[in-house]
């Protein structure tokens, strides 16, 4: 089996499980407690927080644990809602439409149940938000914008910076989604400007279930997880001590090897675009040709199920993914592909294949082989 899906999760790399061993079992205790073994946790959390913001260039306390990257989307947001709500009676918020259901259903449920308005930002084609179409939208009664660093499903990089700046202007709060973005782009969130970012440890070969959110010093959050004080107040419950302690060596590796990792991928993701672009007849890249992930390809296949092209694949020794992990199974094009104006019969037919520190030329090369055999079957059998 040929794995091809490493924006949906990564293994987590031998070095890290093995500076979170000790925290199961030897250092095991609850970093609130005041004796030694406390002490202890409270040391490997505190140094695990520093790491963060070293390379977030920004202060321990403003790198917040989270359980997950969709938790910390939804703290993010739920958060600033509320807070600026409060503060100056903002209800307007701005996201994309191609954002993670982790952004689009925590905003769903503020309009819902909280009476937040959401005006959803348009992309192009290619999937991207301009800083023009955020500058049209932002006003006074604006309470904050999401948009995602990196998509998800196509591997679209937006411009962050630029939103950021033009939020900055207007006093408006500015959280990214970096989820996607971590494994291979820059964290420096002064650079950036952003006030909050998500981030998930499983998709740069961390464990699953452990995200942070970086939190601007001053920016109004109201916690979503009431309990004890743990995380400056932000975020209660004891901390997972050997997660974080992973999240955190994850990151430092990562972020170490961040260029080797890209000049591994890139080539061999542009074999792959190059090749089925040439060799599958009505096919499409999906997203920006240049500005994208460089472990990311993604493809329409006119005519053809998107669900059923992952099951030939997987019969034949490949795992790839169809959109998001989260869609599969949805008979329906995913928002993505409706946001970049994909028609039906088109956008029914996407493959996301995304490669990693695993991925082989000669993983590529079987995989290129076998590829365009395998998307002709899946058209017949969709139109028979
Ligand atoms: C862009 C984006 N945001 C958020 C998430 C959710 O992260 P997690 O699985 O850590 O909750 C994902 C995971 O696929 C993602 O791709």
């Amino acid at each position: 089996m040929i794995y091809l899906d490493y924006s949906a999760t990564t293994p987590v790399d031998a070095r890290v499980l093995d500076a979170m061993k000790p925290y199961f079992s030897d250092s095991f205790g609850n970093p609130s407690s005041v004796h030694r073994y406390g002490q202890q946790a409270e040391a490997a959390v505190d140094a695990a927080r520093e790491t963060v913001a070293r390379i977030l260039n920004c202060r321990p306390d403003e790198i917040i644990f989270t359980s997950c990257g969709s938790e910390s989307d939804n703290l993010a947001i739920r958060g600033a809602a509320y807070a600026m709500r409060e503060k100056n009676g903002a209800r307007w918020i701005l996201a994309s439409r191609a954002e993670h259901p982790a952004v689009t259903k925590t905003l769903l449920q503020l309009e819902k149940y909280d009476g937040f308005q959401i005006e959803w930002l348009d992309v192009n084609e290619q999937g991207m938000v301009t800083p023009e179409v955020v500058s049209r939208a932002i006003c006074e009664e604006t309470a904050l914008v999401s948009v995602m660093y990196a998509n998800n499903e196509i591997g679209t990089i937006n411009p962050i910076r630029d939103i950021a700046e033009i939020c900055r202007a207007r006093q408006i709060l500015f959280h990214t989604d970096a989820v996607q973005a971590a494994a291979y782009l820059s964290l420096d969130v002064q650079e950036l400007g952003v006030d909050m970012m998500s981030l998930g440890a499983h998709k740069f070969y961390g464990p699953k279930g452990v995200g942070v959110l970086y939190v601007r010093k001053g920016t109004p959050l109201v916690p979503h997880l009431t309990g004890g004080g743990q995380e400056f107040g932000l975020r209660a419950g004891t901390q997972n001590v050997p997660y974080i302690v992973g999240f955190a060596e994850a990151l430092r590796l990562t972020h170490e090897e961040r260029e080797q990792r890209a000049a591994h991928v890139q080539p061999l993701r542009d074999k792959i675009i190059g090749t089925v672009l040439e060799t599958i007849p009505n096919s499409r890249l999906t997203g920006d040709m240049n500005i994208r992930l460089p472990h990311h390809a993604s493809f329409v296949f006119k005519g053809v199920d998107g669900n059923l092209l992952l099951t030939l694949l997987d019969a034949a020794g490949f795992a790839c993914s169809s959109g998001s992990a989260c869609k599969t199974g949805n008979p329906e094009p995913s928002e993505v592909m409706n946001a970049i104006g994909l028609e039906r019969e088109w956008g029914l037919g996407s493959l996301r294949v995304t490669l990693g520190m695993g991925t082989t030329a000669e993983d590529v090369e079987s995989f290129l082989a076998v590829l365009p055999g395998i998307v002709e079957r899946a058209r017949l059998l969709n139109h028979g």
